[in-house]
Order: C-alpha cells, then sequence, then structure tokens
C-alpha cells in the first residue's frame, strides 16, 4: 500500500469587499505568505469565492488533523486583522470563538477533507459555493453519483456499475445515516429533497470502497444561535476512472437548481455556476455562486486549478439562472422567493408582532370549526 496523503478544504468569511460581495486581495496575500512559511502542508491554494476564503491544502495528518486545523485557525486571524485594518465588513465574523480548540468544526470555517492514496493519476475538483448552504451540493451529488441521465457511467463503466454509497447527516439531530444506491434509491431521496435538513455528507464507490466525495455539512446559523452569516459550502469530488468523469462531476450545473441563501440568507435563487473572475456576486448580494477548481494531484501536490466553469458550454446554464432570478426577484417579500418564516435568518416577526398583538381579534367561529382549530393548535405543538 501506497502512502496516504490528505486533501483538506476549509474555508471562512473574514470580512467582505464591498459589503458581502468578494474578498480584499491582502487578505489572499496574508493567507497565501502565512501558508507559504508553514512547514506542515506538502502543497495549498487559496482563492475566493464571493466573501469566502478557501484554504485548499494537502497534507499527511489525516483528516481532523489539530495541527492542520489550528494552521487554518491561524491564517483566518492574521487575516482578521487586515480585515478589521481595513474595516472590510464583518470583519471576522465567522470566528465564533476566541480561542482555538483542537478542531475548527463547531468554531465558524466551514471543513470538507478526505483521507486517501492517490492513484496513478488522481483528478480532483473543489467546488466552492457562496450566499448558500451546505445542502446545496444535494442536488449535483445525486446526479453524479445515482443519476444514469447524468452519469452514464453508471451503466456502461464496469466500476460504476454497481453504484455508491451515500452518507448523510440530519443537520438538526446531529445524527448520520448511510444509503446504498441505486437499491435505496428512493429512501435517499425522501432525505436530501429537504436539503434545509438533510446533508450528503460523503459518497464512497461500492466498487473499491473508496472515498469519491466529501461535504462541509456546518450551519453556522444553527450553531452560534444567532445569525451570522450563511454558512457557504465546499465540496471535494475525486473523478475518472470508476468514479464520475470531471465532465458528469460538472454536467449537473449546467442546469441551475434552486437554492436556499441569497440576500440575508433568507431567499430561493439560482445557483450559478461561474469561472473564478466572476465570483462576485453583487445582484441582490447574489444569485448564489458556485466555482469548480480542476486539480491533478502528483505526490500530494497541485496542479492546477482548472478554472472548469470558465467554459462558454456553461454560459447557457449563467443565462437560465439570470433569467430564473429576474423571474425569482420579480416576487419580492412573496415566497417561494422569500423563504418560509422558520427558514429565514432575518426576522422582524416578533417585534411586528409584539407592536400589533392587541390589533388582533377573534374571528367568530362555529363549534366545529372551533374543534378543528383547536386540534391543528394543538398538532403544531
Ligand atoms: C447573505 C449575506 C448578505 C447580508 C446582507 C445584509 O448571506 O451575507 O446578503 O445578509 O448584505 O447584511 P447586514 O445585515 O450585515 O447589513
Ligand atoms: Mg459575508
Ligand atoms: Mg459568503
Amino acid at each position: 500500500m501506497g502512502e496516504k496523503i490528505t486533501l483538506s478544504v476549509i474555508k471562512a468569511d473574514i470580512g467582505g469587499y464591498v459589503g458581502h460581495s468578494s474578498v480584499h486581495p491582502r487578505l489572499l496575500e496574508t493567507a497565501e505568505r502565512y501558508l507559504a512559511a508553514s512547514k506542515l502542508l506538502i502543497d495549498y491554494r487559496v482563492t475566493h469565492v464571493g466573501d469566502d476564503i478557501n484554504l485548499i491544502m494537502t497534507h499527511k495528518y489525516g483528516v481532523d488533523s489539530p495541527e492542520i486545523h489550528h494552521l487554518a485557525w491561524n491564517v483566518f486571524l492574521q487575516c482578521t486583522e487586515v480585515a478589521r485594518e481595513l474595516k472590510l465588513y464583518g470583519a471576522g465574523q465567522d470566528l465564533l470563538s476566541d480561542a482555538f480548540s483542537g478542531n475548527v468544526k463547531g468554531m465558524g470555517p466551514g471543513v470538507a477533507e478526505m483521507e486517501f492514496e492517490e492513484r496513478k493519476s488522481e483528478p480532483v475538483i473543489v467546488f466552492a459555493a457562496d450566499k448558500t448552504e451546505p445542502g446545496a451540493w444535494n442536488f449535483p451529488l445525486y446526479k453524479m453519483f445515482a443519476d444514469p441521465f447524468n452519469t452514464i457511467g453508471l451503466v456502461i463503466d464496469p466500476k460504476m456499475h454497481q453504484g455508491f454509497r451515500f452518507e448523510v447527516y440530519d443537520l438538526i439531530k446531529n445524527e448520520r445515516v448511510e444509503f446504498s444506491l441505486p437499491e435505496e434509491m428512493y429512501d435517499l431521496l425522501v432525505f436530501i429533497g429537504a436539503p434545509g435538513r438533510y446533508c450528503i455528507k460523503s459518497v464512497y464507490s461500492k466498487t473499491t470502497g473508496e472515498i469519491a466525495a466529501v461535504s462541509s455539512t456546518q450551519r453556522l446559523n444553527l450553531m452560534a444561535g444567532r445569525y451570522v452569516g450563511k454558512d457557504d459550502p465546499v465540496c471535494i469530488v475525486r473523478c475518472q476512472s470508476g468514479l464520475p468523469a470531471v465532465g458528469e462531476a460538472l454536467e449537473p450545473f449546467a442546469n441551475p437548481h434552486l437554492v436556499a441563501g441569497w440576500m440575508r440568507g433568507s431567499h430561493i435563487g439560482p445557483l450559478m455556476p461561474v469561472g473564478l473572475n466572476q465570483a462576485a456576486p453583487t445582484r441582490f448580494d447574489g444569485p448564489p455562486r458556485v466555482v469548480a477548481m480542476g486539480f491533478q494531484l502528483t505526490g500530494g501536490r497541485l496542479v492546477g486549478p482548472q478554472d472548469l466553469f470558465a467554459d462558454v458550454a456553461f454560459d447557457k446554464a449563467r443565462q437560465i439562472a439570470n433569467e430564473i432570478a429576474n423571474y425569482l426577484r420579480s416576487l419580492g417579500p412573496f415566497e417561494p422567493h422569500r423563504l418560509p418564516l422558520e427558514d429565514m435568518e432575518y426576522t422582524t416577526m416578533p417585534e411586528v408582532m409584539a407592536k400589533l398583538k392587541s390589533r388582533f381579534v377573534k374571528v367568530g367561529m362555529d363549534e366545529k370549526t372551533q374543534r378543528f382549530a383547536a386540534e391543528l393548535e394543538l398538532g403544531a405543538k
């Protein structure tokens, strides 16, 4: 057996430039300098999507390594100092804790990492999205690894034909469950069709048992108990030779799906695939963006990134996303553009309700309707 390497992608919003739209170049330079000085890494890249900095790192310390997580934490602290100096918007917003305690999980930054033995050739894609949440990967991961209309390899590649194992997290109850596809496809869909709660954490090949994809799952808003920004997610997908081809991994994004996030983390919008130079969402703080960075790994070195959504073949997806965005914007503060009350990250409902409480008067009901209303209320409790 060859030696294993770990690919870690750790991201955080350390302050926006301007507003929540992008990252100031000095933050990226600061992160670069800090990672360059570290002896822990085989290689690294610093990129951004919208106002989120992505640290893409390779090393030999495995997943959940305190050394690597501490390194990322320190990078973000250094960046916060620069963000404060420039008075960038929301400086240090994703660093929820004052002191590092062994693992950045639960402290604000998003994490996707996987450990594996490098294959003869190891193509990987790092996806990163802004103005949305981890469940945004459910639809594309399902298409990549379970839908033969997207991934013809599931039908005609003997190394894919057995299917894949999906690990799903319940982000509210903090539980995990596994599904074996294609047999349990319908069961899986019951859950992942509700991406605000159930989220695909990882995918494994049933042929080799190897890890194929992993996503970040943190829900900052729930963890913090207050609004601290949508937990803009990242995802790593290994490609080719028994896994989805690069083109099969990108194909789900040709049809922009609707995700939660966008303005004030309280709207539905299309996830627009863009090249790295278009990764600064400005219209109504959006629409939500996704970038795809392709790398070949060699001995843990990152050859790339290849800016995969820069391809003109994704122009149409951008056009469709703009059209969907236009239509949804026309709905203004009405659902389904605006999220249901319980899913919004901002709400003035309690204040407005308190102000108007005395003006609400009971509407007369006959006995049968009263009983029905009481039952409904009981059911809601
Ligand atoms: C969405 C996001 C932005 C902000 C919006 C208001 O994830 O970060 O849309 O919610 O710009 O920001 P504040 O409340 O900071 O003025
Ligand atoms: Mg922000
Ligand atoms: Mg963001």
